[in-house]
């Protein structure tokens, strides 16, 4: 047993994990979907067909640890839309049966995105075609899943300020074939697909107290009062919230003027992609565990005093499994330490720093 799980929990066995979280002994499976529940909150992670399908231990303890699974890649255009009149959902399908066999929600990730598209779309798709092309992509995967998904982030990662436009739109395919309407029309045909489904517009740097940060929080907040003011269907903002352990410059006040000014324009918000990269800080597992631990903390802690957060979803549940080992590399080519679990499935302490927050102890 290591040193980092002695402190709070111990670990009987494979089955029975008994958990003492402030001198309280446990009689629930002290999972982050338990901890999470008690406090009105879903938990959940994101995983891939992949992984899932492969590692049956890693499977197990996805479905016990989380209450809603993200698929990380199967749902995106390059994976469910490979040709032009071709839709492929077998992976989409086997994750929505493993999520409801165990009950888990599932979210949809992602309709409209400029990254993760297949070459056709690249090569054939133009001004003329392209309203015809996402209209058809919308109500095709919406409808496949109608009825089944929990939130669909119908569009992501929209904004980009250093395109200087004025109003900070990401100049994206999508945007330069049918300019700034792609977003309600893919909100509209979303809806209308899936009208139980809530839609969420989802996007990364919203986080920091940095002015590129701010620039992001500003467009953001006026792409989302355009939307309301137009009376698209939208229902909330995600917040991918990719967090960086060496970055200090954070304001819990700033951040919750930021919710508070989404939720006033009658959204919901959740956390979607949430992970902390351990770029740049110490080998020492201890340290590192420990710094990560409070970035987790002091970001969840700060996030969720706004009632209208209605969930937290990391991105990825391991570190045997995280984008980050490919994208944020650390120097020395240790293994990252960025998520609730460890590459073994032992809880580390941003997993104990998860349940302190929502045990409201933090
Ligand atoms: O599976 C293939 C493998 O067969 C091949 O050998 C290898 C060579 O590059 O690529 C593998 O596919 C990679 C895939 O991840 C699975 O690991 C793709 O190249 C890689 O581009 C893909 O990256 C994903 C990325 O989105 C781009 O779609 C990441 O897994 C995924 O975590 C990441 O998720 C995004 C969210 O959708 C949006 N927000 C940011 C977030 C992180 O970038």
């Amino acid at each position: 047993m290591s040193k980092i799980t002695r402190r709070k929990a111990l670990y009987l066995g494979s089955a029975t994990l008994v958990a003492i979280v402030a001198g309280k002994t446990l009689t629930q499976p002290p999972t982050l979907k338990h901890f999470g529940s008690k406090k009105g909150l879903i938990y959940g992670s994101a995983g891939a067909y992949k992984r899932l399908s492969k590692d049956k231990e890693f499977a197990r303890r996805f479905v016990a640890e989380c209450a809603m699974l993200t698929p990380e890649n199967d749902l995106k255009w390059r994976h469910i839309h490979p040709q032009p009149n071709q839709y492929d959902f077998s992976k989409g399908d086997w994750l929505l049966k493993l999520a409801q066999r165990h009950r888990l929600k599932m979210r949809g990730h992602t309709l409209v995105w400029h990254s993760g598209l297949p070459n056709w779309v690249k090569e054939t798709v133009n001004s003329q075609n392209a309203e015809a092309i996402l209209i058809d992509h919308i109500q095709t995967v919406a409808g496949h899943y109608r009825g089944k998904i929990h939130s669909w982030d119908v569009v992501n990662e929209a904004i980009l300020v250093e395109d200087e436009h004025p109003l900070g739109l990401r100049k994206s395919r999508w945007f330069k074939w049918l300019g700034e309407d792609y977003i309600e029309l893919a909100f509209r045909v979303a809806a209308e697909a899936d009208p139980k489904a809530m839609l969420f517009y989802n996007d990364y740097g919203l986080d920091y107290n940095i002015a590129y940060d701010r620039k992001r929080q500003e467009a953001v907040l006026k792409l989302l009062e355009r939307l309301k003011a137009k009376g698209v269907p939208i229902h909330g903002l995600g917040l991918q919230a990719h967090l960086s352990g060496a970055e200090t410059r954070f304001n819990a006040e700033k951040l919750r003027e930021f919710l508070a000014d989404v939720a006033s324009l009658d959204l919901k918000i959740m956390v979607t992609e949430l992970d902390v990269s351990d770029q740049g800080l110490p080998y020492d597992y201890l340290e590192r565990d420990q710094r990560v631990a409070d970035v987790y903390e002091m970001y969840l802690s700060a996030v969720l005093d706004e009632p209208n957060v209605i969930g937290v979803v990391t991105w990825g549940l391991s570190d045997r499994y995280t984008w980050l080992s490919n994208f944020r590399p650390r120097k020395d080519h240790e293994p990252v330490r960025v998520l609730p679990l460890d590459r073994e499935l032992t809880p580390k302490l941003a997993w104990e720093s998860m349940v302190k927050v929502f045990e409201g102890l933090s």
